[in-house]
């Protein structure tokens, strides 16, 4: 398996053995991410976001602070050159002269295979437009592997924006190379993207909904994900689904005893704050486990461990 140098720009380009490959450096990541490391003294990590974020680069800062590296880079597009008129693949040849990896975010589908194309260095995909956010998949696999012990066997739903949210695009592609059955709940104008789902029905049992009542019960593993304001070409269109789907203490009466309820946050109000302190939350144990998934991703492609 080989890491060295590799860009991280879909997910589909991960096998299963890849991607669990990767979820035990992550475990191995763990201690590393308590005490710090010198791993990658000496590297430097820029981070490119063209669009908001929180968690994701301050993830990746602060993964490659724990290795013992070092990080560069801007959060508002606004301030840099591109407002300017510089077009990506001039932004990567400069910055390639500055960086080991470049991490990045950007409104548009295909940019970061774009900037991969032109980069020398490896680029790792941070988000590009409502296509994929492939790291994201692998702390959310890596989640539930660490809470579940397993991915075979489960049977998890993918709850509210599956049009314009690329975290589920990406995490259905992965969950599709394992034995579980999924359950695709969104309002009737949000439904998955048809080319995932082309791709991911010819491997495991599917299902779509509308209603999120039944499917409570039924579930292990319980994915919210925040309606996509933003990539709504028609406000009108938002107003109408809006709030489709909250999750409440009362929903979760019916719940299994054991399901977790993921989400890759921001939230806005899919998930009652009451639920927070219940047994189910695990989205804040995400934030953290994206630390040690990222940690191990800059060791693979930088070498530092193999
Ligand atoms: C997500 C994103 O940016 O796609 N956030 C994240 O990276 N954890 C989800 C979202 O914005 O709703």
């Amino acid at each position: 398996m080989e890491f060295k140098g590799r860009d991280i720009i879909s997910i589909k380009d991960f096998s299963r053995e890849e991607i669990d490959f990767v979820l035990k450096i992550a475990q191995a990541m763990e201690p590393v991410a308590a005490e710090g490391s010198d791993m990658l003294r000496g590297k430097i990590l820029a981070t490119l976001f063209f669009e908001p974020s929180t968690r994701t680069r301050l993830s990746f800062e602060a993964a490659m602070h724990k290795l013992g590296g070092s990080t560069i880079g801007f959060a508002e597009a606004e301030i840099a050159s591109v407002k300017k008129g510089e077009n990506i693949a001039d932004t990567v040849r400069t910055v390639e002269n500055y960086a080991d990896v470049i991490a990045m975010r950007h409104p548009l589908e295909g940019a970061a295979r774009l900037a991969a194309e032109f980069a020398r260095v490896p680029i790792i995909n941070g988000g590009s437009g409502a296509e994929e956010h492939p790291t994201q998949a692998l702390l959310d696999l890596y989640t539930i592997m660490r809470e579940k012990g397993k991915i075979d066997g489960l049977k998890i739903a993918l709850v509210g924006d599956l049009r314009y949210g690329r975290t589920v695009h990406s995490l259905a592609y992965a969950l599709s190379l394992y034995d579980i059955e999924l359950y695709l709940v969104s309002p009737g104008s949000l439904k998955m993207r048809r080319e995932v789902l082309r791709v991911i029905k010819e491997k495991i049992p599917v299902s779509e909904r509308t209603n999120l009542e039944g499917i409570v019960s039924l579930v292990d593993v319980l994915y919210m994900t925040r309606i996509q304001k933003e990539r709504f070409p028609d406000p009108a269109e938002y107003a109408k689904v809006r709030g489709s789907y909250k999750v409440d203490l009362n929903i979760l009466r019916e719940a299994k005893k054991d399901l977790i309820i993921l989400h890759p946050l921001p939230r806005v109000d899919e998930i009652a704050a009451e639920v927070d302190n219940s047994s189910h939350a695990r989205y804040f144990k995400q934030v953290w486990n994206g630390i040690v998934v990222r940690m191990a991703l800059l060791a693979l492609i930088l070498d530092a461990v193999r």
